[in-house]
């Protein structure tokens, strides 16, 4: 295990820890950009509130719902769609980097679910109708440019953008873990944003 990771058990062990849940949901697509650049797949983030990328999803209260079924109340109000998660979508827990704003260790757990790109589609369009966080806590969805373009456009511009917590290192983890991008693809994405900070 990583450092910094624990188990569920571990996890829901802490009694004083608080705890946040997030999901990344995605799918195959054979759409292509301009008609020639393949999309690949569509993975879903979210510009929050505080001008930051994240994952859906947010605090949950262990001692009055599962993880996941507090993971699920938390789409339903930023997505607007009652999606199931299960214990199985689960990929890893860990502790977040303290904030002056709570003494309490944060804990923050992620998940990965794929779904089919109809689904996506429907999130998408609830989230900007009848999700009642949409035009407050959440800005509104955003897909991940997984392809690169001349120019270091793409995935490597996406990633030299803020995001919140670790959401950075789990959508790079993510992607190499379910093969949604090559190695030597996310190498090349990840020199190039650091070069696109460098010239900012
Ligand atoms: N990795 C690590 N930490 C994260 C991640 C992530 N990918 N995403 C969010 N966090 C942290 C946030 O900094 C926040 O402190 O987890 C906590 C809860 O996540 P949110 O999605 O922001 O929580 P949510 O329940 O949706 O929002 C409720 O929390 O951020 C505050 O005041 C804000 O009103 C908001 C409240
Ligand atoms: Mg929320
Ligand atoms: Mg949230």
């Amino acid at each position: 295990m990583a450092s910094g990771q624990l188990s569920r058990v571990e996890a829901l062990a802490c009694a004083g820890c608080r705890h946040a849940c997030h999901v990344m949901l995605y799918c195959d697509t054979t759409t292509q950009l301009f008609g020639r650049i393949p999309i690949r797949h569509v993975v879903l983030m979210q510009m929050r509130f505080d001008g930051l990328l994240g994952f859906p999803g947010g605090l949950v209260n262990p001692s009055e719902e599962t993880l996941e079924a507090g993971l699920s109340r938390e789409l339903l109000e930023e997505l607007g769609v009652a999606l199931p998660i299960s214990v199985e979508d689960h990929v890893d827990s860990c502790y977040a980097p303290s904030s002056s704003s709570s003494s309490r260790q944060l804990i923050t757990h992620f998940y990965v679910k794929k779904m089919e790109e109809e689904q996506i589609r429907e999130v998408e369009k609830a989230a900007a109708s009848t999700a009642t966080d949409h035009g407050q806590e959440v800005l509104g969805m955003v897909r991940v440019p997984l392809y690169a373009m001349q120019g270091g456009g793409g995935l490597a511009s996406f990633l030299s953008h803020s995001f919140i917590g670790n959401a950075r290192s789990q959508l790079i983890d993510s992607l190499l873990r379910l093969n949604l991008v090559s190695p030597a693809e996310l190498q090349k994405a990840l020199a190039n944003s650091l070069k696109i900070h460098t010239k900012a």
